[in-house]
């Protein structure tokens, strides 16, 4: 497995895939990998002939410095990970080759980003836009994989990668979860046991829902929001029913797929689950 710090260097390596004939699979992430991220790697190691994952703990997306410092940060133990997986190339940038001196562009999604999480997290989206374009020109890869549990992420950035042309396949990845329901993510070790134990609750409340047999966006919201506030360690943070793919605002009987994104907080840590529901 090669491990690249700079763009160049990492371009020299895809392009030598390139000229072998290789197709290249892309799994951004932001490192501290969990099995979520592994079956991102998986998808992409079934699809290509070569695997290019992107560890950068993104300053952009973060609303606040203390969230960033926050963020965990473990390499040689993703290397070894990456590399037990049959990983290609690993590149690690460094801030500065991301964001060179002066930099002054951005790429946004202008309504996708602004509406349900990125109301709460101004300029989040934004940030996951501007970094995943650069990775996006640093790779050039065929296809590149995103997790279905940052739902809304997902979509922004099909949107992006859209209307920007990149001729490159986004692959969305259905949530992995711990044997008792919680959707993995980084975030998890940052519980403590009965946060761990409260957080169960984002499944449990889906599944509720899920199970209705005359689903409406109104029996929804109410069967989900019910399940979360009878948690008592759960503070309920974006509960989002919407069109699945364009995110827009539906009401009334489902006639079509819709998503429920929903995001709660446990000793404040911010958790995510998230289902579609199509009727
Ligand atoms: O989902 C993530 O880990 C990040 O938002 C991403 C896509 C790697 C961009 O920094």
């Amino acid at each position: 497995m090669q491990v690249c710090r700079t763009v160049t260097d990492c371009r020299k390596r895809v392009s030598a895939y390139r000229q072998s004939g290789e197709t290249v699979g892309l799994v951004p992430t932001m490192g501290f990998l969990h099995a979520g991220h592994m079956e991102l790697v998986a998808a992409a190691k079934s699809r290509a002939d070569r695997v290019v994952v992107t560890i950068f703990v993104n300053p952009t997306q973060f609303g606040d410095a203390s969230d960033l410092d926050a963020y965990p940060r473990d390499e040689a133990r993703d290397l070894a990970m990456l590399r037990e997986a049959g990983v290609d190339l690993v590149l690690i940038p460094e801030v500065i080759e991301v964001y060179p001196n002066g930099d002054e562009t951005i790429v946004e999604t202008t309504r996708m980003a602004n509406m349900l999480h990125g109301e709460v997290r101004p300029g989040h989206f934004r940030g996951v836009t501007t970094v995943v374009a650069r990775l996006f020109n640093f790779v050039q890869p065929d296809f590149a994989c995103f997790g279905e549990k940052d739902y809304q992420q997902l979509q922004v950035i099909k949107r992006m990668t859209q209307d920007l042309a990149f001729p490159i396949e986004i692959v969305g990845v259905p949530i992995v979860r711990e044997a008792d329901g919680l959707a993995m993510s980084s975030r998890n070790v940052r519980l403590s046991d009965e946060d761990r134990k409260a957080a169960l609750v984002l499944s449990s409340a889906l599944d509720t829902a899920e199970a209705l047999t005359s689903p409406t966006v109104e029996n929804l919201r109410e069967a989900i929001a019910s399940a979360i506030h009878s948690e008592p360690r759960a503070t309920l943070r974006g509960l989002d029913i919407v069109a699945a793919e364009t995110l827009d605002n539906i009401s009334g009987p489902l006639t079509a797929p819709a998503a429920i994104m929903l995001s709660a907080e446990f000793g404040g840590v911010l958790l995510l689950d998230q289902r579609v529901i199509t009727p």
